[in-house]
């Protein structure tokens, strides 16, 4: 079975847009989200147009900054703080990679914990590996979802997570770990990734390498959920960090890319977007 990201985070987007709906009644305004893009990297230029394009479908006011290359850190961070102060801000997200004179840590630790949608301030990575109530980043969180969808048992079963990234490898990890299932964190130096992602009921890819997983690294019947956004060196195309073609034939279920985990990473941003707000409205009244 091929899980359909984009059909399950329509069904998320609407859910959000009818709540946008009565918040707007009640509260005077719709959430307001603004994302802040660095430079002209053609695949965050389109990362942070989808996220535009969502938030303007589900009604929240919706604002992309764009910067040049050249911005200084002290020039980043003092727009950041402007928008911490600004009543009518709700979500501040900041697309990565940045510029490699801009110090990530600090961008990201200068956004407000209480606008930090993507879910990466120090406060808010605390929290969730301390089980407390935090903001999910958006990838993981999506991930759970396509996993809930599909009816894929987690608790007790043997999850593999590929990749140990901040973004998606360990927190996805975590998440995981909560659920009750035992995971394995693997990466490009694990020893025989083969005989260590062949046990896995549940195997997510997130290396960053077109079409990594092969066909002998999948137990038949495991859960699939390929995190990669890659070009094919064969044909210039899309593709996952799974060889899709090869796993679709031994997975239960399988993610595709494009539409499996991409569109429910923007789905669970205009769920934390509409979270933040609601927090602040309540905070407030
Ligand atoms: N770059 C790749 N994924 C993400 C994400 O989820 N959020 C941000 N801000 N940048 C990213």
């Amino acid at each position: 079975m091929v899980i359909s990201g984009t059909q399950l985070a329509k069904e998320i987007k609407e859910k959000v847009r009818s709540q946008v709906e009565e918040v707007k009644t009640k509260y005077g305004r719709p959430p307001h989200l603004v994302v802040i893009l660095v430079g002209e990297d053609p695949a965050s230029q389109s990362y942070v147009k989808g996220k535009g394009k969502d938030a303007e479908e589900v009604g929240f006011k919706s604002t992309t900054i764009l910067k040049p290359e050249t911005i200084s850190e002290g020039e980043l961070l003092e727009l950041i703080k402007s928008l911490n102060t600004d009543e009518e801000v709700d979500g501040i997200l900041v697309q990565l990679p940045l510029p490699k004179h801009i110090d990530e840590e600090k961008v990201i630790e200068t956004i407000d914990k209480s606008k930090d949608v993507d879910g990466f301030h120090p406060a808010n990575v605390a929290a969730l590996w301390q089980k407390m109530p935090c903001t999910y980043p958006c990838t993981p969180k999506g991930i759970i979802k396509l996993l809930d969808k599909a009816g894929v048992e987690i608790a007790g079963k043997k999850a593999v997570v590929i990749g140990r990234s901040n973004i998606v490898g360990l927190p996805v990890a975590k998440m995981l770990l909560d659920r009750n299932a035992t995971v394995t964190i693997a990466h490009s130096r694990t020893q025989d990734l083969p005989k260590v992602t062949s046990e896995a009921d549940i195997l997510i890819v997130a290396i960053g390498r077109p079409k990594f997983v092969t066909e002998d690294m999948v137990k038949d019947g495991a859960a699939v959920i390929d995190v990669g956004v890659n070009r094919d060196p064969g044909n210039g195309k899309l593709c996952g960090d799974v060889n899709f073609e090869e796993c679709e034939k031994k997975a239960s279920v399988i993610t595709p890319v494009p539409g499996g985990v991409g569109p429910m990473t923007r789905a669970c941003l205009m769920e934390n977007t509409l979270e933040c707000f609601l927090k602040k409205q309540n905070k407030n009244n």
